[in-house]
Parts: structure tokens; C-alpha cells; sequence
């Protein structure tokens, strides 16, 4: 056994570097990650030949696989916190013993993630992530599709090629609506919207951060021959060339108006659309910056003051325990209400019995509840000397609130479930409120208390009973009346032409959300090949991993979803995605191989394009093949069989000429001009 993992940890590191380092992968992720979930298996079962530099315990930084990482051109730094006015003040000394009275800049701390942008005459280059301050992740495609970052800059002051920072952050609406939809799709949401951003960045498909809602703010100009002189000037530079810079920076003469600031950012940033977590003291003056220089870790002319996370104390009055779509039950704390950071806090979530036991909670004590980055307020401790001499430990309820069934907790799982799928009414309930809904089959009619209703009078226990409701006994139900049943009927009715890829996530398959569900519905094609598809194949889909799989294949595997299947196809709900019909000829008897990544492109989209004309897929490189479609991190092996049979190998710009060749008589094309990167092409009409 210990010769397997010191083979596998070998093996591992080899890749890693061919990775990293040399960025010439010889094996793709999928084996990557096989090899790396085996050696973290045995470990886990053998600890006696535990190793610190194991490759499974490479942490600490946000580099991932999947994207190049490269190096900074200049790395990024921190900068020291303080959280106190006295050591503001410290900070104020040290800077005005060292270079005398200056003015500062004082500015917002965003509560993002950091990105690094680099520009070439005008033109977004590239986009580099923090990682590790030495080296990050090139998520240039993703960063693309944020609105706020200019693609081209305006005006022709800017220098010819420059480095500038900022924060991407995820605004409040954008982080609620994308949590409402994880939890629809029974996914984990996340924690606060610096956790959103930063996953957002890290998207396989672009297609995903753009529909994420991001922004983007820009704070630092780097670099050490800047055509200003100080930096508030760079930033009023800034703002001209296009890029976001906050309205809120301002220029401080004395330490009073610093202080001024920070109470009034204080005050108003429970107000802001996006989340802040302090303020940034700049000296303002590049002379005196560079005097000043930096640490090895910061700048000495720079300084975050954090505002603390906000506390209050408040009585637990009773805990709830609330039931999802899933059976999955959360405890939920009912407070007596207390004002906190901007508003009234009356309940806070508990998460599962763990937490409960952790904090020794009991009904009657005194909590503090905090608001940190996250929205909704935790429970951060008791406070024991003032609870309740008669306080009982809480008990996590051992059946079902709703339906009194036994309740179980899987091996691995934190939550307890209820596993009466089938009769438990929140979960029935849940599930056909989810089908309903606007991105699944747009049932509009049909409100939540509509469904709880049809539900109780034993109308509707399945989505299937939605297409057969007897009108005259729904017309007959209180509230509704002939005209809402018709209208009802109607909208179930036309919701039978919604396309399959919205079925499938209507269906409430486990950590299948719109995205994925797009995605398998364009691989497969109809839902008999999903069905018939292992979880091995599953996984080949893109944004399908192994959980995701795993929970395909378990819900096909039960005989109710089959038979609510049949029962959908009867009544004519879309079961195959719409036949393909050809948008042109001009790839018609070529074939393709497509291989490697494409910046904004994923391959499943490269290969619906072909076939929309005319071409086909093919899955290797052989005699057959007329052109190797060849994208980043390709494997050598693949480029060599293509060379040595003769295969004609093009970039994915050749792929969309050849596509668009058909249209090139009748629209006028200019084949000397470069592609407008940054203006939305007609191809791009394709992203979902
Ligand atoms: S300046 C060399 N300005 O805070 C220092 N950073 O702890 C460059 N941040 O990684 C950073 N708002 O992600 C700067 N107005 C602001 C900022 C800001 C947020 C973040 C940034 C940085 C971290 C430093």
C-alpha cells in the first residue's frame, strides 16, 4: 500500500509540473483528479504514512488546475489592517516622521476579490487573479464578461502598455437572486458575495460568470513610470480611460478629515449596493510613495482600517426546524428582534445539529448574533453567565415536523433528511413550486398557495398530475373560480413547448441547476440517452463532476422519477431537445476534432455550432478526421497523430470564418480586419 501512494504522490507531482511549470499537460483533469481522489483515499485510510509535502496537501492558495497560471509582473501585495483609531494614528506618525505632513487619499475596501488587468495600447490583455501574490490564474475570458471592465479604452492619454488593480465584486442583487437560484436547484449556496465573486472568476464557462451579475472596481495604477504625480490623479486618468472608480475617494488634507471619512463611510456603507469591509488610507503623493516603499508583505504608504463585524446581543426565544424540497431539515433560531448593521434581526440560521451541539445552545440564553460578509446573521456564541438556571439543551427533533416520519442522517452528510420523498407535503409541494417556476416551465398561473391548495384537496401530488387537473374540480376549489381553472389549464397547457433543457432542470434532479442542465441537454439530446448514460459518461458532460453524476444516475435510478417521465412524455412535455435544424451548409462533409480549452468558447458549444452546419464530430484524431480544432493546453500526442496523418490543424477564429463562409456573399465581410473582440459578434449569439 505505501508503495501506492508513493508512487501516486510521484506521479502526481510530475503532472503538477508538467502543468504549472512547463504548461505541457500530458493528462487532462479528469485523470488528474481520478489519480488525486485515489491517493487521497488511501491516505485517508492509512495516516501512519502521512507526508506534509503530499501533493494532496497543497493548500493555502487560489491557484486551480484549470486555468494558466502566470506569474505577476509585479506581485501582489496586501496591506496591514488596523481596527483601532489609535493605531490609525500610529500609522499617521510613522508617515509624518518619515517624509512630513501629506495628503492622503481615502477610499473604500472593497469586499471583492482582487484582480490584476493588463493593457496593450489600449486593449484589456489579460487578467490575472491573486493566487498566490506571485503567481495567479488567467481568467481573462471570465473577466471579459464583465460589463465594467473596458475591452477598449477611451480617449489616447493612457500609456501604451500598464498594469492597473481593483476589486470584482458581486452587488448585494446579484448575490440574492444567484443564492434563490442555487437553492432551487438544491445547491449550496454561498456564503457571502466575496466567496460568490471569487467562484464566479473561476467559471469553466464564461457563460457563467457572465450571467453572474459581477462588477468591477479599479483602485491602483501600477507601475513606476505613471504619467501623473500623484495618485488621485492617476485615478481621475483612470476614470477617463473608462475603467469604475468610486465616487467615494477623496482626497484627505489632515488626519481630522481621515477620521471624518471613516464616519461617514460607516454610516452609509449598510446602504451601498456591494459590500465593504473598511476604508484604505493612500499617501497621495508618488514621491512620497516611493520614500516611504514597502515591506515585504505591504506598503509602507498604505493602510486598511477595518470596520469590526457587527455584534449584538439578543434572547433565544424557540427554534424551528423547517423542511425543504429535499427533506433536507435547518433549524432555524427565532430571536427576540434586535437592531444590527442597518436592520432588525429576528432570526438567524442554525445549519444542522452540529452547530447547535458546538454552541451549547439552549432555549432562554443570551447569544450574540454577528453580520459579517454574510447576509444572514449567525449565532456566534452564548453567553453563559446569564443563562437561565431551569435552560434545556436543545434537542435536534427526531421526526419529520410535517409528516412525522423518522428522520435519518446519511453517512458524510451534515444535514438530517426526512425520507418520506413520496407523502411529506413540503417536499411534494416544494418540488411542483420548483417546476412551476419561471426558469424551469413558467407555469405563471399557478402561486404557491395555488399549489399548497391543489395539494390539499388530493388533486396534485406529482408535476405529472399538472396535466391532467379535472377543471370543473379545480374551478370548484375556494378562490379560484372557472376563470382562473381555464387560466391555469392554459398556462399548463403551452408549458408543454418549453424546451427540454428547461424540463430537465425543472425536474429538481439534486445539484442539476439551469446551467448544467443546458449542458446536458445539448449532449445528450433527449432524456432516454440521459438515462441510459453511467455516471462515467455523465462526468465527460461539461459541468458535471462526479457528485453531479452520481446524483444524475440515483435519480433516474428510481422507479417513481421513470414513471413520472412517461407520464410527462404522455402529455407531450418536450423530452429531446429541439432536432437540430442546420443553420447553414458551409461545414457540410467536413469532420472535426476539437481538443484542448477555448477562451469563451466551451467545447460542447464549438461542436453544436458544427453540426448547426453541417459538420461532424468526431471523438479522436484518425484517418477520417479533415481538422483538429486545437484550443489551449491541447496534448502534444494529439498535435503529433494530427501532423503525422496529414490533418489540417486551425484555431477556433479559422473554425467561426469557415462557419460563416456560407453568409459572406450576401453580407459584405472584411477579411482584413482583426475580430472586434470586444464588440458582441453574431457567434456570440450562441452563448445560451
Ligand atoms: S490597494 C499594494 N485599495 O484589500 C496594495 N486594496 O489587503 C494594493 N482592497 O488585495 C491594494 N479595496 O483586494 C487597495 N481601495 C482599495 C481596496 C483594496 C479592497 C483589497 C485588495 C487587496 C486587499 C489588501
Amino acid at each position: 500500500m505505501h508503495q501506492r501512494i508513493t508512487e501516486l504522490r510521484r506521479l502526481l507531482e510530475y503532472h503538477n509540473h508538467k502543468y504549472y511549470v512547463e504548461n505541457a499537460p500530458e493528462i487532462d483533469d479528469f485523470e488528474f483528479d481520478r489519480l488525486m481522489r485515489e491517493l487521497q483515499d488511501l491516505e485517508a485510510a492509512h495516516p501512519e504514512f502521512d507526508d506534509p509535502d503530499s501533493p494532496s496537501r497543497r493548500v493555502g492558495s487560489d491557484l486551480t488546475r484549470e486555468f494558466r497560471s502566470v506569474e505577476h509582473i509585479h506581485p501582489m501585495l496586501s496591506l496591514s489592517n488596523t481596527y483601532s483609531r489609535e493605531e490609525l494614528g500610529e500609522f499617521f506618525d510613522r508617515v509624518e516622521r518619515e517624509v512630513g505632513s501629506v495628503e492622503y487619499v481615502a477610499e473604500l475596501k472593497f469586499d471583492g476579490t482582487a484582480i490584476s488587468l493588463i493593457y496593450e495600447n489600449g486593449r484589456l490583455l489579460r487578467a490575472v487573479t491573486r493566487g498566490d501574490g506571485v503567481r495567479g490564474d488567467d481568467v481573462t475570458a471570465n473577466v471579459r464578461t464583465i460589463g465594467s471592465v473596458p475591452l477598449r479604452l477611451r480617449g489616447d492619454d493612457y500609456p501604451q502598455f500598464f498594469e492597473i488593480r481593483g476589486e470584482v465584486l458581486m452587488p448585494f442583487a446579484s448575490f440574492e437572486s444567484l443564492n434563490a437560484e442555487r437553492a432551487a436547484a438544491d445547491e449550496q449556496p454561498f456564503a457571502n458575495p466575496r466567496n460568490a465573486a471569487a467562484g464566479s472568476l473561476k467559471q469553466q464557462n464564461p457563460a457563467v460568470t457572465a450571467s453572474r451579475g459581477l462588477d468591477c472596481f479599479l483602485y491602483f495604477l501600477v507601475g513606476d513610470r505613471l504619467p501623473h504625480t500623484t495618485h488621485y490623479q492617476s485615478l481621475e486618468a483612470v476614470r477617463r480611460w473608462g475603467f469604475k472608480v468610486s465616487d467615494l475617494t477623496t482626497v484627505c488634507h489632515t488626519r481630522d478629515e481621515v477620521y471624518a471619512y471613516i464616519d461617514r463611510v460607516d454610516e452609509m456603507r449598510h446602504s451601498l449596493p456591494f459590500a465593504t469591509d473598511g476604508v484604505v488610507i493612500k499617501v497621495n503623493d508618488y514621491g512620497y510613495q516611493r520614500d516611504l516603499g514597502f515591506t515585504s508583505k505591504s506598503p509602507r504608504w498604505a493602510v486598511a482600517y477595518k470596520f469590526k463585524a457587527e455584534q449584538a446581543a439578543t434572547r433565544l426565544v424557540s427554534v424551528d426546524f423547517q423542511v425543504g424540497r429535499t427533506g433536507a431539515v435547518t433549524p432555524v433560531a427565532n430571536l427576540e428582534p434586535v437592531q444590527l448593521a442597518g436592520t432588525v434581526v429576528k432570526r438567524a440560521t442554525l445549519h444542522n445539529a452540529d452547530q447547535i451541539a458546538a454552541l451549547d445552545l439552549r432555549v432562554g440564553d443570551t447569544v450574540y448574533v454577528e453580520k459579517g460578509g454574510e447576509i444572514i446573521p449567525k449565532i456566534t456564541r452564548v453567553e453563559m453567565s446569564l443563562r437561565p438556571a431551569d435552560a434545556l439543551p436543545l434537542e435536534f427533533v427526531s421526526v419529520c415536523p410535517e409528516c412525522g416520519t423518522a428522520l435519518v442522517r446519511p453517512e458524510g452528510e451534515a444535514k438530517h433528511f426526512c425520507p418520506n420523498t413520496t407523502a411529506c407535503p413540503p417536499q411534494i409541494v416544494g418540488r411542483i413550486v420548483h417546476f412551476v417556476s419561471r426558469k424551469a416551465m413558467n407555469i405563471e398561473s399557478l402561486g404557491d398557495e395555488t399549489i399548497a391548495l391543489l395539494h390539499s384537496a388530493g388533486l396534485l401530488t406529482d408535476v405529472a398530475d399538472l396535466y391532467s387537473l379535472p377543471p370543473a374540480a379545480v374551478a370548484a376549489l375556494p378562490r379560484l373560480g372557472e376563470k382562473s381553472a381555464a387560466n391555469i389549464l392554459k398556462s399548463v397547457e403551452e408549458s408543454t413547448r418549453v424546451p427540454f433543457a428547461r424540463v430537465l432542470y425543472a425536474l429538481g434532479i439534486r445539484y442539476v441547476g439551469e446551467t448544467t442542465a443546458k449542458s446536458l441537454a445539448a449532449h445528450f439530446g433527449s432524456v432516454d440517452a440521459l438515462m441510459a448514460a453511467s455516471a462515467e459518461e455523465l462526468a465527460q458532460t461539461e459541468d458535471v463532476g462526479e457528485r453531479i453524476a452520481t446524483s444524475i444516475v440515483e435519480f433516474f435510478a428510481k422507479p417513481d422519477t421513470r414513471a413520472r417521465i412517461e407520464r410527462l412524455r404522455a402529455a407531450g412535455v418536450q423530452m429531446e431537445a429541439e432536432s437540430r435544424v442546420a443553420e447553414s451548409s458551409s461545414l457540410a462533409g467536413r469532420s472535426f476534432v476539437i481538443s484542448g480549452t477555448f477562451e469563451g468558447w466551451g467545447r460542447d458549444q464549438l461542436k453544436e455550432m458544427i453540426e448547426n452546419h453541417g459538420g461532424r464530430n468526431l471523438a479522436a484524431v484518425s484517418a477520417k478526421t479533415d481538422y483538429l480544432v486545437a484550443g489551449d493546453n491541447m496534448g502534444p500526442a494529439k498535435r503529433a497523430k494530427a501532423e503525422k496523418l496529414g490533418v489540417e490543424i486551425i484555431g477556433v477564429e479559422t473554425l467561426l470564418e469557415m462557419m460563416n463562409a456560407a453568409t459572406a456573399t450576401e453580407i459584405p465581410s472584411h477579411p482584413a480586419e482583426e475580430p472586434q473582440s470586444d464588440e458582441k459578434t453574431a457567434v456570440q449569439g450562441y452563448l445560451f
